[in-house]
């Protein structure tokens, strides 16, 4: 019987709690939990509101093993509950700049804004190389990544991000088209014997500075 968690954790819980999952027990996740998680993902904010993130969730036998094969070989792939593969669209903007105004106007965006935003976005975008435009992708999806990541902990599961895998493998096993760019995957489960240990993290002063580099933040 698959568990739902009924008392959600606070945020800070959850990530105090995290650890990335060495090992899933495999018990299915109900569909209602993991919209609630793809949910979260949807509501991350992103460049001009533009949703450049796409996501393949992947829960059946077949399908995990093929991704399981692009990706190193983890095993957690194929024991998660579900992985989800982030991907980012190159050419999300292109196809989506009129809904993403559409949406926008219906919500109370002024007209100025989004006469503006019709030609700033294409003038902003257009001109990325491939590489920048990887940059961009990876800097929205990972938003809409991690939120995910902390409501399914929220929720009581447990978590495993991947960067371990082939991209051109990932693109085969899942039939995707060639403006993706697969950005990370998100195993999510309930964690099969003992945690990982917690590799700490490094002191405030090694990695925050204030005003300038160099300054210690008091
Ligand atoms: C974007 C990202 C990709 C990662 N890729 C992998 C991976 O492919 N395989 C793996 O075993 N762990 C992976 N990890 C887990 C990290 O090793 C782990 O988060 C780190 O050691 C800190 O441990 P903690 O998350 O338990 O605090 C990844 C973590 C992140 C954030």
């Amino acid at each position: 019987m698959a568990k739902t968690a009924k008392h959600e954790k606070s945020l800070s819980q959850a990530i105090h709690e995290r650890r990335a999952t060495p090992s899933f027990d495999g018990t299915p996740i109900p569909p209602e939990d993991l919209r609630k998680i793809l949910e979260a993902g949807l509501s991350a904010p992103s460049g001009y509101n533009m949703q450049p993130w796409r996501f393949i969730v992947v829960q059946g036998d077949e399908q995990r093993r093929r991704l399981r094969a692009a990706s190193y070989n983890q095993a957690k792939v194929e024991e998660a509950s579900a992985v989800i593969v982030a991907c980012g669209d190159a050419d999300g903007w292109r196809k989506d700049l009129d809904r993403m105004l559409y949406q926008g106007l219906e919500g109370g965006m002024p007209e100025s804004y989004a006469d503006q935003a019709r030609n700033s976005v294409p003038n902003y975008l257009s001109h990325f190389s491939r590489d920048e435009m990887h940059g961009w992708l990876n800097k929205m999806v990972m938003i809409a990544f991690t939120h995910m990541m902390l409501m399914a902990e929220v929720m009581g599961y447990d978590t495993a991000p991947m960067e371990g895998f082939e991209q051109e493998k990932v693109h085969e096993a899942l039939r995707l088209p060639m403006s993706y760019w697969v950005v990370a995957l998100l195993g999510v489960g309930h964690l099969k014997g003992p945690d990982k240990f917690s590799g700490g993290r490094f002191e405030m002063g090694h990695t925050v500075f204030s005003e300038e580099f160099g300054k210690p933040l008091k």
